[in-house]
């Protein structure tokens, strides 16, 4: 990853080198923090604008309730860390992650006092599964890895340690030569993928796992759910069956970092006609005149840096 200038790191802006952290810091060892990945666009009218930054830090606290941590700052400081973030290093577009970790004063599980240190880094991030995915799509592996039981891990989280599945089920994904892993709950129904939540189309009809199941609740996903009403779909959020997939006229995955990536292939079935689908094309075209094209629509979703 190319270095840039600064990380906000517990308060300051520090170099890009200083923003380091001791070997006993707790959360390296047993994964409790929490994170965001939030895109800034560079729009067609020139400025840059951070996407739904509002509704990211407000995930961030939230992960950090569920684990039982204190963000020991105001909503509004991380808000401001992720603009100034950009700036100081000079991106008019870019990737954040705000980082929430626990410190290294005791280890064991049992370290309710421990800091909660801040940071938040800004990086370049191009397409996270390639710029042709975006068009022609991806073939993707349905895991062998579950997803954890909704009473497991708190799947509402954006949690560190999470991470560990989806790794598991991405490196098995692409050692088996697919882009991507789609992984199904402990029931068997389809939950998410490794890092990006699915939906699918047929007979025009788009459909979604529902958050009841063991998915985070992508704020991409709701932006897809609202552009896609406001296009005149029918969205049904609920259970889907692996079979649904494979018979599906359009599959498509959507986050942060995938932004809206077709599926065209899952497990060597092609998916409607092997290509990028008509609904899924049309919300995906949506979707990047508001983040990054001229549409006035949704200002409320572009915090401008
Ligand atoms: C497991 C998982 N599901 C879904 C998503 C998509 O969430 P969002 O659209 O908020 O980036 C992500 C990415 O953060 C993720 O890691």
């Amino acid at each position: 990853m190319d270095k840039l200038e600064a990380i906000w790191l517990d308060g300051k802006m520090v170099a890009w080198d200083d923003a380091r952290v001791s070997v006993l810091t707790h959360t390296l060892h047993y994964g409790v923090g929490a994170f965001e990945g939030i895109r800034a666009y560079k729009r067609g009218s020139g400025e840059t604008a951070i996407f739904r930054l509002r509704e990211h830090i407000e995930r961030l606290y939230d992960s950090a309730k569920i684990l039982s941590l204190k963000i020991p700052y105001e909503l509004e400081v991380l808000e401001k860390a992720c603009a100034d973030i950009l700036k100081v290093n000079g991106l008019d577009e870019g990737y954040l992650r705000p980082l929430i970790f626990l410190g290294d004063e005791k280890m064991g599980l049992y370290a309710p006092d421990n800091t909660v240190h801040v940071s938040v880094i800004a990086w370049k991030w191009g397409a996270y599964l390639g710029e042709a995915a975006l068009e022609r799509g991806i073939h993707a592996k349905v895991s062998s890895y579950t997803r954890a039981h909704i009473n497991s891990t708190m799947a509402k989280g954006k949690v560190v340690g999470h991470y560990v599945n989806s790794i598991l089920a991405k490196r098995e994904a692409k050692a088996a030569g697919y882009d991507e892993a789609i992984m199904l709950d402990a029931n068997g129904y389809v939950a998410e993928a490794s890092g990006e939540n699915l939906f699918m189309v047929r007979r025009g009809v788009i459909r979604t796992p529902s958050t009841a199941q063991c998915i985070l609740e992508g704020i991409t996903r709701d932006t897809v759910i609202t552009l896609a009403k406001e296009l005149g779909y029918t969205i049904v959020e609920g259970f889907i069956s692996r079979d649904e997939l494979y018979t599906a006229d359009e599959v498509f995955l959507c986050g942060t970092a995938a932004e809206i990536t077709p599926v065209r292939e899952i497990d060597h079935r092609v998916i409607g006609r092997g290509a990028r689908g008509p609904v899924t094309q049309k919300i995906q075209a949506r979707f990047f005149d508001v983040v990054r094209g001229t549409t006035p629509d949704h200002p409320e979703w572009r915090a401008r840096v």
